[in-house]
């Protein structure tokens, strides 16, 4: 007796997910041991902040130097600085393996991108929750990666803006409309109770700083995480 067929499978939450843990919220005096908890993570992502571009200073080239020395995680650097052209080859050069720009960070997103590649790297594109995802629909062709914010950015531990979630949806149906297979990134507020939700809607990798690093270690959180997703 034949067994009918299944119908397919939906095609948003069929894509692995790839998890990527903010270093901003770990322990810096311990950096090495705590990319170690982490090795089972797919990137390791880190937010650099000038102080300007969000009202938040975090740290630049040595700490992202120190972590690549210290892990062969892939280093997923999201740049918040004003005019990050200025810097994105110290940035490839200091260990990053993709680099994220903010759309309103510079006033040509087209050519930083082109640069990004030219130097090798993966090419991430991310914009504000303030900011219509009309910013970036010009160079989805051009990017490996598009991050959505889902909090302002600036700082770990706040809360999920519940938007988000139309915003992924709306980036997925663009990028299945062109055939691009770039990473749907989120980053803020992700936490074990929102990563299904995500990742349904369309979302491949998820970002998170204090749900991974905030209580009993970086190893357990990730796992949180992963449980929650399965
Ligand atoms: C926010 C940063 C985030 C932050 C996430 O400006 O871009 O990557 O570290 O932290 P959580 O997961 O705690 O919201
Ligand atoms: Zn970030």
């Amino acid at each position: 007796m034949s067994v009918p067929a299944q119908p397919a499978a939906p095609d948003s939450g069929s894509r692995p997910v790839k998890l990527a843990p903010s270093i901003l919220s770990c322990d810096f005096a311990r950096l090495g041991e705590e990319l170690s908890a982490i090795a089972g993570a797919d990137y390791a992502h880190v937010d650099v902040m000038d102080g300007a571009f969000v009202p938040n200073i975090s740290f630049g080239l040595p700490i992202l130097a120190a972590a690549r020395r210290a892990s062969p995680l892939f280093m997923d650097v999201h740049l918040m600085i004003e005019r990050p052209e200025r810097y994105l080859r110290d940035f490839a050069e200091a260990g990053a393996d993709g680099i994220t720009v903010h759309v309103e960070a510079t006033q040509h997103i087209h050519r930083t991108l082109q640069s990004i590649r030219e130097l090798g790297k993966r090419a991430g594109v991310t914009l504000n929750p303030g900011t219509p995802l009309e910013a970036v629909r010009p160079v989805l062709a051009d990017v490996d990666l598009v991050l959505v914010m889902s909090v302002n950015p600036g700082f770990g531990g706040q809360k999920f803006l519940p938007a988000s979630l139309e915003r992924v949806r709306t980036l997925r149906r663009w990028l299945d409309e062109l055939g691009s297979d770039a990473e749907i990134e989120v980053d803020g507020g992700v936490t074990p109770a929102n990563a299904r939700a995500l990742a349904d809607a369309g979302a491949t990798v998820l970002v998170a700083g204090s749900a991974v690093f905030g209580s009993d270690g970086g190893a357990a959180g990730l796992e949180r995480l992963r449980a929650a997703l399965v």
